[in-house]
């Protein structure tokens, strides 16, 4: 069966070279801007299949306007763009990535942790303004990280991921919170259960692995920065709506913490919702700001792709994908 599908933007060959040995007909959006609505929706009108990324708004109105489509294979493992349960209802299968890129957004997430820890930002920065005159004992002291506490919010694969990089790597010990408890998790990694409050008053480093919604909007505000150490350390690798930005701005600027690092932002691209506090943001130090790279490796992306693709062909196949996130969709 030739199926033609839209890719909505460029990604490593390898994916689109798989659609395209199976025959099918891939119209890429080689243009590396992101399709206004308009534009997705008239080039998605006759497609069988979207593949999607992160920066595509799929919403209700685009699963509804085109009766062949049969599949979204979002190029991500966050699924937060898409509306799944009107996909579900247009008999639409959502698929995305997981697993492939869990080491490479843990790898991140430990390497902010180790740079905000150590403001090697700062230093980098200082450095290069030509203000290294003499050392000196008391030079950007940062915090230590053997020893220290863990805390991790929401215990899926990359926290897990984490967790254990964490553990067996920098000698931390590591709480969490997550809906349920995972014994075996505890007991390879000596791991102890909190809720939220609990987390954030005794975690020296925070680290944020839950997904976007609903329920995890601001999950990060102003009354859980004050329930944190003023040594604390909060990195986000998730998405950047579960933290309250105006909040954390505040809580920086007053040293209430000791620092953030963030790769994801609340309105992104921009960096902050609005432009005074976007001007804040940029203007700390005990900020670090990456542009949602945390799983950007060649690898990682290639890895991405491939499963994206696979998706598709296995649905074109008349296999269920592996990765599906809507089985109800599939159903008689
Ligand atoms: C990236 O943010 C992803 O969800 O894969
Ligand atoms: C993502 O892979 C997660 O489940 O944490």
């Amino acid at each position: 069966m030739t199926w033609k599908v839209l890719v909505s933007r460029s990604i490593p060959e390898e994916g689109i070279a798989m659609l395209r040995e199976a025959g099918f007909k891939v119209d890429v959006n080689e243009e590396d801007r992101v399709l206004s609505k308009e534009e997705l929706m008239k080039r998605v009108k006759d497609k069988d299949a979207l593949l999607s990324l992160l920066t595509e708004q799929v919403d209700g109105e685009l699963l509804s306007s085109n009766p062949d489509l049969k599949i979204v294979s979002n190029y991500a493992v966050g699924y937060d763009n898409i509306d799944v349960p009107a996909a579900t209802r247009n008999r639409i299968v959502v698929t995305h990535t997981p697993g492939v890129l869990t080491e490479a957004v843990a790898e991140h997430t430990l390497t902010l942790m180790m740079a905000a820890a150590r403001r090697i930002v700062e230093a980098d920065t200082f450095v290069r303004a030509g203000k290294f005159k003499v050392w000196g004992p008391k030079l950007f002291l940062g915090q230590p990280i053997a020893g220290r506490t863990l805390g991790i919010v929401g215990l899926g694969r990359i926290g897990k991921a984490v967790a254990r990089k964490a553990v067996n790597g920098l000698g931390m010990k590591v709480i969490y919170s997550h809906t349920r408890e995972d014994k075996e998790f505890e007991k390879a990694y000596h791991a102890r259960r909190v809720d939220l409050d609990m987390l954030l008053s005794e975690a020296d480093v925070i680290s944020l692995h839950v997904p976007f919604t609903d329920q995890t909007l601001h999950l990060i505000g102003k009354r859980e920065l004050l329930a944190m150490k003023s040594s604390a350390i909060l990195i986000n690798t998730a998405r950047g709506p579960i933290v309250e930005e105006a909040a954390l701005v505040e809580a920086l600027q007053e040293k209430r913490i000791f620092a953030a690092a963030l790769d994801v932002f609340e309105c992104e691209p921009k960096i902050s919702c609005d432009s005074e506090a976007e001007v804040q943001l940029k203007d700390l130090d005990n900020v670090i700001l990456t542009p949602h790279i945390a799983s950007a490796t060649t690898a990682t992306r290639a890895k991405m792709a491939e499963m994206a693709a696979q998706s598709i062909l296995d649905l074109a196949q008349g296999k269920t994908p592996e990765n599906i996130l809507n089985r109800e969709a599939l159903s008689p």
